[in-house]
């Protein structure tokens, strides 16, 4: 009885007012950057997992944050001419041909983890230029202070990077997945005020924002009715300005945007998605050249890390 009642307070009182209070922990729960998977990745030997027509290289972002970033060359470029110095791989992107896709990763990992070397392999296979890079504080890149301010200053440092690289040769395309969708739809509102677009955006497995997301989570299934939850778990987020508030931000792109969720996603429930792609077409309208969302059945169980499977996918991405 004793120990159950003890377990009970833990549980229900002392974790949440630790959580509320820390917001290490908050940023640590958030960004899961701590979560290191593949254990042993040598960033600078993309071959070594398995990726062809690859360079590792470095970026200074005008924060002085040092990004670590792969370029992957689309599959027609694969032949015995496969550029060997920094700057043969610069000139093929500045001549790209190919359309260039931009990676944001989601939370835990890092830019080698499985599914996504899955999802570039698809678009080298497609023929497709890609871009990927891990967030400060993630695998290789500089550890600097966590915040959404940073990656999403990071990420724009990436893109901006990118778009001047491409100079317009090829269409550049932003793909987010899960807490990464947070970030990119952050970035294109930013930029959006610049009048800088990308040809599209790819928001996979999405969620609203923070708050929703907080509340959904499997995790917090156990607390959510509980009458203090949100003051306990979910203001602290937004005080702290960890809010990924894609809400607010889709309003303000102006580029065409994908919205891609399985409907059996365990991490982000496929409502959230919903509710993002109405935020989309209540501001830009019902218009499946501006918006569109592509709902995953369930019976193909590919959840939240495997849309990439679908069989679909490549012919929505070129649609
Ligand atoms: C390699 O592919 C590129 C692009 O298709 C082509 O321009 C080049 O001539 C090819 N090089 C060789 C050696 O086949
Ligand atoms: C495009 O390719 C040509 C020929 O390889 C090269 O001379 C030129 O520098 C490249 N353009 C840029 C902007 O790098
Ligand atoms: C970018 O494109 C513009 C217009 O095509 C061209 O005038 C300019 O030289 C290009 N810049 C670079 C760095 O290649
Ligand atoms: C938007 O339009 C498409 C095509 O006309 C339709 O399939 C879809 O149900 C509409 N979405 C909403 C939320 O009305």
């Amino acid at each position: 009885m004793k120990t159950s009642a003890l377990i009970y307070l833990i549980i229900f009182g002392l974790l949440p007012v630790i959580f509320h209070y820390s917001y290490n922990i908050q940023k640590k729960i958030l960004f899961l950057n701590f979560v290191q998977w593949p254990l042993k990745v040598e960033f600078s030997e993309p071959q070594s997992v398995g990726l062809e027509g690859t360079r590792n290289f470095y970026l200074h972002t005008d924060q002085q944050v040092k990004i670590g970033v792969w370029q992957i060359l689309p599959r027609s470029l694969l032949n015995n001419s496969i550029p060997t110095t920094d700057e043969a791989y610069e000139a093929v992107l500045s001549n790209a041909t190919q359309p260039v896709f931009l990676y944001m990763h989601g939370n835990s990992g890092n830019r080698a983890s499985m599914h996504r070397l899955e999802l570039y392999k698809l678009f080298q296979d497609l023929d497709y230029h890609v871009i990927c890079f891990d967030y400060r504080s993630y695998g290789d890149s500089d550890v600097v202070e966590l915040s959404e301010e940073g990656v999403v200053m990071d990420s724009k440092y990436i893109f901006e990077w990118v778009m001047k690289k491409v100079n317009g040769s090829a269409p550049v395309f932003v793909w987010g997945h899960s807490l990464g969708t947070g970030v990119s739809a952050h970035v294109l509102a930013l930029l959006a005020t610049e009048n800088i677009q990308p040809a599209a955006l790819f928001l996979e497995a999405p969620f609203n924002n923070i708050a929703d997301e907080l509340t959904e989570h499997p995790f917090s299934q156990l607390f959510k009715h509980l009458p203090w939850f949100h003051w306990l778990i979910v203001e602290p987020f937004y005080k702290n300005n960890l809010r990924f508030e894609s809400d607010k931000h889709i309003v303000k792109i102006d580029c065409p945007i994908m919205i891609l969720h399985a409907e059996d996603d365990g991490v982000i429930p496929v409502f959230l998605a919903e509710r993002l792609y109405k935020a989309a077409i209540d501001s830009h309208g019902n218009d499946t050249d501006r918006v569109q969302m592509i709902k995953i059945d369930s019976s193909y169980g590919l959840g939240h890390k495997y849309i990439c499977r679908y069989k679909e996918l490549p012919s929505i991405i070129k649609t």
